[in-house]
């Protein structure tokens, strides 16, 4: 283990989405006087709601702006003094990946260079001072799995979805970063997230709001695909410890060692809902649908998260029944966000808050 870096300026690209809000929340709460800074340019994913716990902090900064767009960047490196990056702005959803794969080459290719280049600009120009970037990535990067097996930081990459592709051609510019210039990067690959602020066009968060409606609950496929899932607050710890302990040019992955085959999960959300809904026994499962599979879609996802816990000491504090309980309490507690997302109203809140100008 190197020794701890404690950030004192931290730039969060796509701190609006899913694991980049939910990171946001507790680093602020474990980190206080750190300058937080989000930038993200709020597409269909990002939703400030998300914030809305954080955004009157002085240490925060919200940014609407691109990743792609240079002199952005480094203006707010620059004038914040940033000595941290975390990436998590992505297009991240691999349907929509299939149907249009073009933006997500723009963002998550070609944005994951614009930020690199730019940071190590910032970084030549500051000096001896201590930098890091940290890559927020997936396992998909690695492909799919037969039965058994687990994805470690050797697999190599075979990226199958226009998503994965597009997130691993940001992995390899990384890579290049740090063989190339020197660059202080490090790359951590994570498993499927689940929690709060969950988009519901991913599986857990749709199958939850279509129990709620009683719409039906489309499974891919023969519903055996296996994906490996990890409470997202996990995660969030997870690049904290990285970003904090780990050693440039290291990739680390993360996972819970949490195997699910999709049907079953829907299962179980169905018999949970049901619980808390006094529904009958069985009556949410009735409401599942097989339909045509994803194309290229992988079989199963495993990670051996070996190597961030020996050398850094992380291991996931939830266990998936606590997790996946507070999930769905957490979404029957906030309907009205669901219902806020699914509507689009969630993007007025954006011009309430922050009015023509983009930034607070
Ligand atoms: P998300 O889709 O919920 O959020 C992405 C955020 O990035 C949104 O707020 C969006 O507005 C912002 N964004 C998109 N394009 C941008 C651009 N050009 N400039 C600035 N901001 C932009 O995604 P997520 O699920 O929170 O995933 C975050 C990261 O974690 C991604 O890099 C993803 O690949 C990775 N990841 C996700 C999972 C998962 O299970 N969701 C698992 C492993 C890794
Ligand atoms: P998803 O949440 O899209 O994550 P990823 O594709 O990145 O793993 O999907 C998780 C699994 O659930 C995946 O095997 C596809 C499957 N799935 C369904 O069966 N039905 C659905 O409606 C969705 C969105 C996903």
């Amino acid at each position: 283990m190197t020794d701890t870096f404690t950030p004192r300026a931290l730039l969060v690209t796509g701190g609006a989405g899913f694991i980049g809000s939910n990171f946001i929340h507790s680093f602020m709460a474990g980190n206080p006087g750190c300058r937080v800074v989000n930038l993200d340019v709020l597409t269909y994913a990002g939703n400030l709601k998300n914030l809305a716990g954080v955004e009157k902090d002085p240490s925060y900064r919200f940014v609407r702006g691109d990743i792609c767009d240079a002199s952005l960047v480094a203006s707010i490196l620059a004038e914040e003094n940033i000595d941290a990056v975390v990436h998590f702005a992505a297009e991240s959803h691999v349907d929509r990946s299939i149907t249009g794969p073009e933006i997500f080459v723009r963002t998550n290719v070609l944005g994951t260079q614009v930020l690199l280049e730019e940071s190590r600009k910032h970084r030549d120009a500051r000096g001896g001072e201590p930098f890091r970037y940290l890559q927020v990535s997936t396992d998909e990067v690695y492909g799919s799995l037969g039965p058994t097996g687990f994805f470690t930081e050797e697999t190599p990459l075979a990226a199958n979805s226009p998503y994965s592709a597009s997130k691993a051609g940001g992995d390899l510019l990384v890579r290049a970063y740090h063989e190339t210039y020197g660059f202080p990067a490090l790359t951590t690959r994570c498993s499927n997230n689940y929690g709060p602020f969950h988009f519901p066009e991913k599986l857990i968060p749709l199958m939850i709001h279509n129990i709620l409606a009683r719409r039906p609950l489309p499974v891919y496929g023969d519903g055996l695909n296996v994906r490996d899932w990890l409470h997202v607050q996990d995660h969030a710890r997870a690049v904290e410890t990285v970003l904090k302990k780990g050693k440039p040019g290291e990739v680390y992955n993360i996972g819970g060692h949490n195997e699910w085959k999709n049907i079953d999960i829907v299962n179980l959300v169905c018999d949970l809902l049901d619980q808390r809904l006094g529904r009958g026994a069985g009556e949410s499962r009735s409401l599942i649908t097989f339909v045509k599979d994803r194309p290229g879609h992988d079989r199963r996802y495993a990670i051996d998260a070996g190597k961030i816990k020996r050398e850094l000491g992380w291991e996931p504090a939830y266990t998936f029944e606590q997790g996946i309980a507070e999930t769905i309490d957490w979404y029957l507690a906030n309907q009205e966000w669901v219902a806020e997302v699914t509507s689009g109203a969630y993007r007025d809140y954006y011009d309430r808050q922050y009015g023509e100008r983009g930034e607070a």
